[in-house]
């Protein structure tokens, strides 16, 4: 019994009805808005087809290995990140907590973008963006204001088109959530991921019949190996697998958690680690296929289509596009559809990770977890990002949060748990006690050396160019309070999170199945005495 906390006992685990349904809501959590609207021109712009050679190492060597680090912590000490880490080391609940700030954080725009893909969803029936599609985004829809100079950094003139759609999400959100494990994010997942591949997979077979889509193709995949050599493209791969694969800030560890105790770990994983890829390079070769389109359309070549990524590419290029091919309002729908479906099945695994801590630490029920935290991170959510100058916020928290957040966490992560408490032995053997394809030695390597170190020299050249030219060329008082006040966020919030008392016994628990290394040494210690 710890000395910070009562004697109530944990209430029996929520859980996944069986593997399909997890593989379902691990798909649903991977294949989000990264894939969609940040792989295409992420890998166009470090070297196309090339791209996929760092890509796949990256997930070999980092995606994989980490999802499989996440799947046995949240397994083996069965809680949500906080009580997961705390159960490898009392302290380390703090980077529990730093996990859970990170979902905090992006969940709070995240919506935002889902709410911005649900209005463009229905705009799509008519076309209603007409022909200017940026002036649409920015100015009707978003109705921007400037940030920095004399123009104001924050305002709270709400906008109601984006307000609206964002309430939506998140009472969506809360009432999958608020339904629990099995019958809310389990059963959303069932019938969204197949809806997905539907509308995705008609969207991408549709797509390659469109005038130039060829040409599309060849831009994208045509290798330019000489980018092979260029420690950012590879810097760039590893960037993009952590977010896309939604390992490293928590989603795993507490997804994993509701397994039952007698679970296949490892093939699943490669499941789903290589569908969310699979689902990556289709997302490619259907944005570059319409891009092909449009370049021919303009007669120029696709090097010369400006906004080939991030909210550009979703609410301004792709608009573009359906204006002028053949049944765009039916592409479109077939799009912003799958946008919608594929961030939503994200969000609810991110505000789960918040969720599931609360419950944990405050002996929250799960109903009054869900509906507290929803109404606090909606209303961030709105007052942040529903206003004239939600789109700098957005871009600005999100690049503070994902380049240094989730890769410090995976950092710590992996010296913390592999190399200050040689947690990496056991955490294999329960992987591969419970799995039916076993983990090799090599993991170790991975864990414990690949992914240290190239995220390190990633974190530290990210925070040198953060520091040596303003981001995006935006005000730099500006990136002082939003930007690196996020970290600061990022790390207060998870120090206080650590300060209060459990409400239950976290520590009160044993780990199974025992780890004969440590049933030994308890043995030898014993025979010392
Ligand atoms: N994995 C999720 C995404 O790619 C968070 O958007």
């Amino acid at each position: 019994m710890s000395a910070n906390s009562t004697n109530v006992t944990h209430p029996p685990r929520e859980q996944f009805t069986g593997q399909v349904g997890f593989i379902l809501a691990a798909i649903g959590s991977a294949v989000g808005l990264g894939n969609i609207w940040r792989f295409p021109g992420v890998a166009y712009d470090n070297g196309g087809g090339a791209f996929l050679v760092p890509y796949l190492i990256a997930l070999l060597t980092a995606g994989i290995p980490i999802l499989f680090l996440d799947y046995a912590l949240g397994h083996r000490f069965r809680g949500g990140a906080p009580l997961a880490f705390r159960r490898v080391k009392k302290w380390l609940e703090t980077l529990g907590w730093f996990q859970v700030m990170i979902c905090f954080v992006i969940a709070i725009y995240y919506a935002a973008v889902v709410a911005w893909a649900l209005s463009f969803f229905v705009y799509s029936f008519n076309l209603r963006w007409g022909d200017d599609t940026a002036g649409f985004f920015v100015g009707e829809y978003l109705q921007l204001a400037d940030v920095g100079g004399e123009d104001p950094w924050f305002t709270l003139e709400f906008v109601p088109s984006v307000l609206i759609p964002l309430v939506l999400v998140w009472i969506a959100t809360i009432v999958v959530l608020a339904a629990g494990v099995a019958k809310g994010i389990q059963r959303a997942n069932v019938i969204f991921i197949p809806l997905l591949v539907l509308a995705f997979g008609a969207l991408v077979v549709y797509s390659l019949f469109l005038d130039g889509a060829v040409d599309g193709l060849n831009a994208f995949f045509t290798p330019d190996w000489s980018a092979l050599t260029d420690a950012d493209v590879w810097i760039a791969a590893y960037g993009q697998i952590f977010f896309s694969l939604s390992v490293a800030f928590g989603i795993m560890i507490t997804y994993s958690s509701y397994r039952q105790r007698r679970a296949n770990l490892t093939s699943p994983g490669l499941v789903v680690a290589f569908s969310n890829s699979g689902f990556e390079i289709l997302a490619g070769i259907g944005v570059f296929s319409a891009l092909g389109f449009l370049a021919q359309q303009q007669a120029v070549t696709i090097g010369e289509l400006e906004g080939l990524t991030g909210p550009i590419l979703s609410f301004v290029t792709f608009p573009a596009i359906l204006s002028q091919m053949p049944a765009g309002q039916i592409f479109g729908a077939l799009f912003f559809g799958s946008l919608v479906i594929a961030g939503f099945t994200s969000l609810i695994s991110i505000v789960q990770v918040v969720s599931a801590g609360i419950q944990e630490k405050f002996g929250l029920s799960r109903t009054a977890a869900t509906i507290g935290l929803g109404l606090v991170a909606g209303v961030l959510s709105v007052v942040g990002f529903s206003t004239t100058t939600g789109l700098v916020a957005l871009d600005t928290i999100d690049n503070w949060a994902n380049n240094i957040g989730i890769v410090a966490s995976a950092i710590l992560m992996c010296i913390f748990v592999v190399w200050v408490y040689r947690r990496a032995p056991e955490l294999r053997y329960h992987l591969n006690a419970v799995s039916t394809g076993a983990v090799g030695s090599w993991w170790y390597l991975c864990v414990g050396a690949i992914v240290p170190a190239i995220l390190t020299v990633m974190l530290v050249q990210r925070i040198l160019n953060l520091l040596a030219e303003p981001y995006e060329g935006y005000d730099t008082t500006y990136l002082l309070i939003v930007g690196w006040g996020t970290v600061v966020v990022l790390v207060v919030g998870a120090i206080l999170l650590t300060l209060p008392r459990w409400r239950r016994d976290p520590d009160a628990f044993t780990p199974w199945p025992q780890y004969p290394a440590l049933v030994e040494s308890a043995a030898t210690k014993e025979a010392r005495r």
